[in-house]
C-alpha cells in the first residue's frame, strides 16, 4: 500500500478556501507566460525580475505567478506575517492572479519567510540587499552598495562605520538606530 503525502497547511486553510471561493468568478484575463520555469520568458534585461529574491520552497511558484500582472518586486516593504500576506493574495486572487490552493499555499510561505516582518533586531553585518529594502526602504542601488562596501571592507563595527556607505546618511538610518546590531 503506498501513502501519499497530503500538505495541509492550517495558516492557508482560510486563503485555500476563499481560493476556491473566487476561482469561479476570476477572469482568465491574465497574461499566461509561456514556459512554467518562472524566469524563462523574462527579458535578457541587466536585472532579471526577481533576480534578487533568495533560493527556497516556493520561489519560483511565487516568481511565475506574482509576475503575471506587475513586478514580483512589488511585495518588497510591506513587512508582513504569513497572515499579512494570506489577505494580500486573497486580493490578488480577487485581481484574477491564477494558481493552485497550492501554489498560493507555497507563495504565503516563501513570502512569510523572506520578505516578513522586521525584525527587533537587524544586524547590519549578515542583513541582505533584500532585508535592506524590505525592512529599511532602501533602494535597489543603496542596499546593494551596503553590502557591497561590507564585501569590500569586513564587517561594519559601528554606527560611524556604516554611515561611510556612500549614499548612507545619518538621516537615513535614525529611524532604525535601536534597531542595528553590530
Ligand atoms: C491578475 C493580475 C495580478 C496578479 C497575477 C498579481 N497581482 Fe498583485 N496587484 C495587482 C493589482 C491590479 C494591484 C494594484 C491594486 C491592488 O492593490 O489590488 C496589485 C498590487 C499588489 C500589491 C500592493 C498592494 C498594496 O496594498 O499596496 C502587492 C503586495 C501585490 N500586488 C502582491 C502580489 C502577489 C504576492 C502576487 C502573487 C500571488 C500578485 N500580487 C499577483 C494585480 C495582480
Amino acid at each position: 500500500m503506498t501513502f501519499r503525502f497530503r500538505r495541509v497547511l492550517v495558516m492557508a486553510a482560510g486563503l485555500v478556501l476563499a481560493a476556491t471561493l473566487t476561482e469561479a468568478q476570476a477572469p482568465a484575463a491574465a497574461p499566461a507566460p509561456a514556459a512554467s520555469t518562472g524566469a524563462a520568458a523574462a527579458p535578457a534585461a541587466a536585472s532579471a525580475p526577481g533576480s534578487e529574491f533568495p533560493a527556497g520552497p516556493g520561489r519560483d511558484t511565487f516568481i511565475r505567478v506574482c509576475s503575471a500582472c506587475h513586478a514580483p518586486e512589488q511585495v518588497i516593504g510591506h513587512g508582513q506575517d504569513a497572515s499579512g500576506w494570506a489577505d494580500t493574495i486573497n486580493q490578488m486572487i480577487q485581481n484574477g492572479a491564477q494558481g493552485s490552493d497550492q501554489d498560493f499555499g507555497d507563495i504565503v510561505q516563501y513570502l512569510s519567510t523572506h520578505v516578513g516582518p522586521m525584525p527587533s533586531q537587524i544586524n547590519v553585518n549578515t542583513v541582505t540587499s533584500l532585508d535592506l529594502q524590505n525592512w529599511l526602504g532602501f533602494t535597489p542601488q543603496l542596499a546593494d552598495a551596503v553590502i557591497a562596501y561590507r564585501a569590500a571592507h569586513g564587517k561594519f563595527t559601528s554606527l560611524a562605520d556604516l554611515e561611510k556607505v556612500p549614499g548612507v546618511d545619518a538621516s537615513a538610518l535614525a529611524n532604525f538606530k535601536n534597531a542595528l546590531t553590530f
